[in-house]
């Protein structure tokens, strides 16, 4: 039988761990060869252990530098011929505090990746893919997406300008036969929520999300599966689609697993999380 992604190349930008190494096992295992790229090459050389050989390769990159995202995309067709699939998945926040508390640099960090990033991917993806009028371009949208989140700036500000940015271009781009799509993992269980920053005199007001993940974190396994259909023929002439793997009665699963927790009496599992103090801006 064919695999869903069967000869197909797809480059997932912070594609080492978390959820973007999750997406990479998932168009791997559904016969995709991936291009992984994350800034850390030690990172890279683990993600390539947990992918399979002859299918996958990484290469160091820093989506806020546009020339490394063109190196990205060169890598990719010298390694693997040609580019059907691009996620522009690497993402990060700043922080959790006031914006006038957020240090300068680390809010800069934050438009650099998930805004210049996913502008800079976007262009070099559509480079290769517009001639060919085939492709996939999936940009990662996140909380604030819609709405605003006070304590939680930069990144919330960060992924409503992704979803604009991306519905856009995909209007812009409509009968290209390039599919751009934006894409809401739901709360996946990663380092970005289990190694987190807060400004000095915050930190406590993080404490609730062991409890948030506890109730509704999935493990990266069932985001992937979405990207994946999100990647393949099914999403053929639905460009400008915006997919949330968030919904009503996934919010209300958890909290019925939680009621039945409590009137069980069984103990909360362990959710480890690591916060970071940050000093204010002044
Ligand atoms: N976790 C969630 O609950 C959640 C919810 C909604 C949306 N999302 C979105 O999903 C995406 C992945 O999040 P995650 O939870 O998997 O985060 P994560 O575990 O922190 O992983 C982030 C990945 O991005 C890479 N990265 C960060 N900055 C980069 C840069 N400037 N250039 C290249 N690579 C960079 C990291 O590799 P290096 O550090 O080695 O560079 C890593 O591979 C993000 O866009 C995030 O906003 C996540």
């Amino acid at each position: 039988m064919t695999k869903l992604l069967e000869n197909k190349i797809a480059v997932i930008t912070g594609g080492t761990r978390g959820l973007g190494l999750g997406i990479a096992q998932a168009y791997a295992a559904a016969g995709a060869k991936v291009v992984v790229a994350g800034r850390s090459q030690s990172t890279i050389d683990k993600a390539l252990k947990e992918l399979p050989e002859g299918q996958a390769a990484g290469i160091s990159c820093d989506v806020g530098d546009l020339e490394q995202v063109e190196a990205l995309g060169e890598f990719a067709l010298k390694t693997f011929g040609k580019i059907d699939i691009w996620v522009n998945n690497a993402g990060l926040s700043a922080p959790f505090g006031p914006t006038v508390d957020i240090p300068t640099d680390a809010f800069m960090k934050v438009i650099n990746t998930n805004i210049i990033g996913v502008y800079n991917g976007s262009m070099v993806a559509l480079r290769y893919m517009l001639p060919q009028r085939s492709g996939k371009l999936i940009n990662l949208l996140g909380r604030g997406e819609k709405k605003s989140v006070p304590l939680q700036n930069a990144y919330s500000s960060s992924k409503a300008w992704v979803r604009q940015f991306t519905l856009a271009l995909a209007a812009e781009n409509k009968g290209s036969g390039v599919e751009i799509l934006a894409f809401n993992p739901g709360l996946v269980d990663t380092d970005m929520l289990r190694q987190v920053e807060a400004i000095k005199g915050f930190e406590q007001r993080l404490k609730p999300l062991e409890t948030v993940i506890r109730l509704w974190g999935n493990t990266p396994e069932l985001p992937a599966q979405k990207a994946l259909w999100l990647a393949s023929g099914a999403t053929d002439g639905k460009t400008g689609m915006a997919v949330s793997v968030l919904s009503p009665q996934k919010m209300m699963g958890g909290l019925f697993r939680e009621a039945l927790r409590v009137i069980r009496r069984k103990p909360a599992p362990p959710i480890p999380l690591t916060i970071h103090t940050v000093a204010p801006n002044h």
